[in-house]
């Protein structure tokens, strides 16, 4: 039997949490706490999830086994910019799963060129380094830029060193975790990958003086995701830019989560109209249904490696390529991109008037994105999450006091007025 149960968190205005189930409010409540329990016994307990066990998802809004519609504010960190379910991506998905999926790089498939000379053209670069998942691209860089350091600069064997900045986030691989500056990502992981030198987020000072003649590359976030939304001063990634290439360093920008159209441009980087040497990306390349990651690069650089040095069996496949390829299809007509822009104007201004209200400490970011610091008297960003779950509205926190906010770019300007309104009435205790 189908029935429609419109429960306490059901809204007038249809939005929020109206419950259509097949089966009683009762047994979805159970459900989902079965399905909690039963993966927390047997998944590692690597993450705390907000308590919500999602079933299917469509654009901006995502719905739980009990039939609860929340809209979607986190956006799988940015892979989700083109939405949940987005048509033209699960097309070209579909029309790829009934040609083939996989060759592995043994043998060339007919998607692939177009991937990498599309990719490459999107970035006004020459190479790619195809991966999967964002770490992954992240090794691949660090890999490029040593190895471009000893061919190509000259820096002694074994000596070469790339500079990061305090309160990074470039992924959990032992190496990357070796230069994390989160001890809750590093302790009890050791011993860690030598070769890495840290110099705090923004300081051009501190950077200039971390540049020897052995540092090869500076790996920087243009927007510190992960931090909180951190954008670094004005002048910054220019100044970083200025530096590597009066060093003969190598500007490394990891934009895989401040890329491809979160911030309003295409990257982050052109905010300050900065064109890295190489582009690390990933999250929204696969269009939230695969993992998709590529380092980007000109052929002086990518073109160090030689068969054999570097590889992965499902980085490249045809089934990443062919969504990819719409990925950056939609990406080149520009709209999502104006979308996140004229569409992050109107967050940042509601967001701006909390803060003038006093109901938030700071509000930074840049386009469809944002980082909020609650006040202690709101609750932990986590406490603020769980409310906003119950009102329907998916976001998570970082850094105890920060809520992130990073819709789908395809969320209505109606939708994201109703979720911020949420996230003001719980600040608020209404
Ligand atoms: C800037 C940045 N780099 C790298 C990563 C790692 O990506 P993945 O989780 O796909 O390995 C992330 C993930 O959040 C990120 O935000």
């Amino acid at each position: 039997m189908s029935i429609v149960v419109r429960g306490p968190r059901a809204r007038e205005d249809g939005r929020g949490c109206t419950v259509e189930s097949e089966s009683s409010p009762g047994e979805a409540v159970t459900a989902a706490e079965d399905l909690i329990a039963t993966a927390d016994a047997h998944c590692a307990p690597t993450y705390h999830p907000l308590p919500v066990v999602i079933a299917s998802g469509e654009g901006a809004w995502l719905t739980d086994v009990a039939g609860r519609r929340y809209l979607d504010l986190l956006a799988g960190y940015s892979a989700l910019n083109f939405g949940h379910g987005n048509p033209r991506l699960v097309e070209a998905a579909r029309r790829q799963l009934d040609r083939v999926t996989l060759t592995s790089r043994a043998f060339h498939h007919d998607r692939f060129a177009a991937f990498c000379a599309e990719l490459a053209e999107l970035c006004g670069m020459e190479m790619v380094l195809p991966a999967n998942t964002g770490v992954e691209a992240v090794e691949g860089a660090v890999k490029t830029a040593r190895k471009w350091g000893y061919r190509v600069k000259g820096v002694p064997g074994e000596m070469a060193k790339i500079v990061v900045a305090g309160g990074n986030f470039h992924g959990r691989t032992t190496t990357v975790i070796s230069f994390s500056t989160d001890p809750e990502a590093r302790a009890d992981f050791g011993p860690y990958t030598p070769g890495f030198e840290i110099v705090p987020y923004g300081d051009l000072t501190a950077m200039r003086a971390a540049l020897t003649e052995n540092t090869v590359a500076v790996l920087l976030e243009p927007i510190q995701g992960e931090s909180g939304v951190i954008v670094p001063p004005a002048g910054y990634l220019a100044g970083v830019r200025e530096l590597t290439r009066e060093r003969n360093v190598l500007f490394i920008a990891d934009e895989i989560q401040s890329g491809l159209g979160r911030t309003g441009r295409t990257f982050a980087c052109e905010h300050e109209g900065v064109v890295p040497d190489m582009y690390v990306l990933g999250k929204a390349l696969g269009g939230g249904i695969v993992p998709v990651s590529a380092v980007v690069s000109s052929a002086e650089v990518l073109g160090v490696f030689r068969p054999g040095e570097h590889g992965s069996t499902f980085g490249g496949n045809p089934l990443a390529c062919a969504v990819a390829l719409e990925v950056i299809a939609m990406l080149r007509t520009g709209e999502y991109q104006e979308r996140a822009a004229r569409l992050g104007e109107r967050l940042h201004r509601l967001l701006g008037e909390l803060r003038g209200a006093g109901r938030v400490t700071a509000v930074r970011g840049r386009g469809l994105w944002a980082g909020v610091d609650v006040p202690p008297a709101a609750g932990t960003g986590r406490e603020v999450s769980e409310k906003l779950l119950d009102r329907g509205v998916l976001v998570k926190d970082t850094h105890g006091s920060t809520v992130r906010i990073g819709p789908p770019l395809v969320i209505g300007e109606e939708e994201l007025e109703w979720g911020v309104e949420q996230l003001r009435e719980v600040l608020a205790g209404d």
